[in-house]
């Protein structure tokens, strides 16, 4: 099964109820959160209380995605404001097991994410701990980059390694993902797209949903 997950970082923080209410309608299923603060990447985005209101406005699973130095500190809240899935990037992690811990202790979904230049062998000892492994594929921090194709190899990677110590994480892919990228991103192996620009970027956002799912659907069928 592959599932959409738009990144409301591109979405008009000003509509943002009728902007998630139009990725639900398009067949969303889970929606992402991008939190940066300003350290861990160069950019300030949304903190819990956002996403609580967005929780407030939808049933979709959110998939809080932590670019954050000292991320054990803000789980807490984040658990708090109702997030379902919550990642951490194995580069701001010096205690990673701690604190993927954490969040399982909080009875939410913990995630691994690694940035492009990060190695998935780094990840081997973390793989029994998550509900889903984060693959970025541009440098985070921002919206509407260029996708980097060298990710593509990591999650055929990842799904070996799943494979081999009989695993259940769950592959997602972020950034850069659009109608040009999302079929093969689907056919190395990823199950969960996230996709901003590709959504809210140009024309509807409905719409939008739509074509990147279809596209995804029609890709799984050519997986090898
Ligand atoms: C990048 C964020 C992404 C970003 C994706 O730092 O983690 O989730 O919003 O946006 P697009 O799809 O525009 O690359
Ligand atoms: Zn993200």
């Amino acid at each position: 099964m592959v599932e959409l997950a738009p990144s409301i970082l591109s979405a008009d923080f000003a509509h943002l109820g009728d902007q998630i209410q139009f990725v639900v309608e398009g067949g969303a299923t889970v929606l992402h959160v991008d939190v940066m603060d300003g350290h861990f990447v160069p950019n300030i985005t949304i903190g819990p209380p956002v996403v609580a209101s967005v929780r407030k406005v939808t049933n979709l699973p959110l998939d809080v995605h932590l670019m954050i130095e000292n991320p054990d500190q803000y789980i807490p809240a984040f658990v708090d404001a109702g997030a379902d899935w919550i990642s951490v990037h194995q580069e701001a992690c010096v205690h990673l097991n701690r604190t993927l811990e954490l969040i399982h202790s909080h009875g939410v979904n913990p995630g691994v994410v690694i940035n492009p230049a990060t190695p998935v062998g780094s990840l081997e000892e973390v793989l029994d701990m998550v509900h889903h492994v984060l693959v970025m594929s541009v440098n985070p921090g921002f919206g509407g980059q260029k996708f980097i194709p060298s990710a593509l190899d990591k999650v055929r990677k990842l799904a070996l390694m799943r494979t081999a110590r009989s695993a259940n994480f769950r592959i997602e892919i972020d950034g850069g993902i659009t109608t040009e990228t999302i079929g093969e991103a689907v056919r190395a192996g990823v199950e969960v797209l996230v996709a901003g620009n590709g959504i809210f970027g140009n024309g509807n956002p409905i719409e939008n949903t739509r074509q990147l799912l279809k596209l995804a659907k029609e890709a799984t069928l050519q997986r090898v």
